[in-house]
């Protein structure tokens, strides 16, 4: 099973890696065994608190952020202009986009502030082992 990382930290430029189409998660949990279907994102020692990290699953670009342990995901583009939301700052609970300030709750995905135009989608998180797994909204 491969795992998806593309950085651990925010490009200073402002440009990021694009991922070639053979690094696209595979399936984390096999369906129809009453388990979490989804998958694979990331080894859990990769996202320390306090910390987050941008990864792919199912060509869907997914932010992940630890809070005291635990890990939330949300979408990674803020719907006001596409920025990356695992590139702003993020304090406690929220996470800031760099470009324009709008804040989000990485816990369930909500606009806190504008200029944002909408909530972002909340994915469910499950832990197995190390490995960090998401079910896509
Ligand atoms: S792109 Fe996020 S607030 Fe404008």
């Amino acid at each position: 099973m491969s795992v998806q990382e593309i950085h651990d930290e925010p490009a200073e430029h402002g440009l990021r890696s694009v991922p070639d189409k053979e690094s696209t998660n595979r399936k984390f949990y096999p369906r129809g065994l009453g388990l979490m279907t989804g998958f694979k994102v990331a080894r859990l020692e990769d996202i320390p608190p306090g910390s987050r990290k941008m990864v792919i699953a199912d060509d869907q670009l997914v932010a992940l952020f630890n809070v005291d342990g635990t890990i939330y995901a949300i979408d990674e583009l803020c719907p006001h202009q596409g920025a990356p939301l695992s590139e702003g700052l993020f304090v406690g609970c929220v996470a800031i986009c760099p470009w324009h300030g709008a804040e989000f709750d990485v816990a369930n995905g909500k606009l806190l502030s504008r200029p944002g135009v909408r909530d972002v989608n909340a994915n469910q998180v499950a832990i197995k082992g190390d490995d960090v797994g998401i079910e896509l909204t």
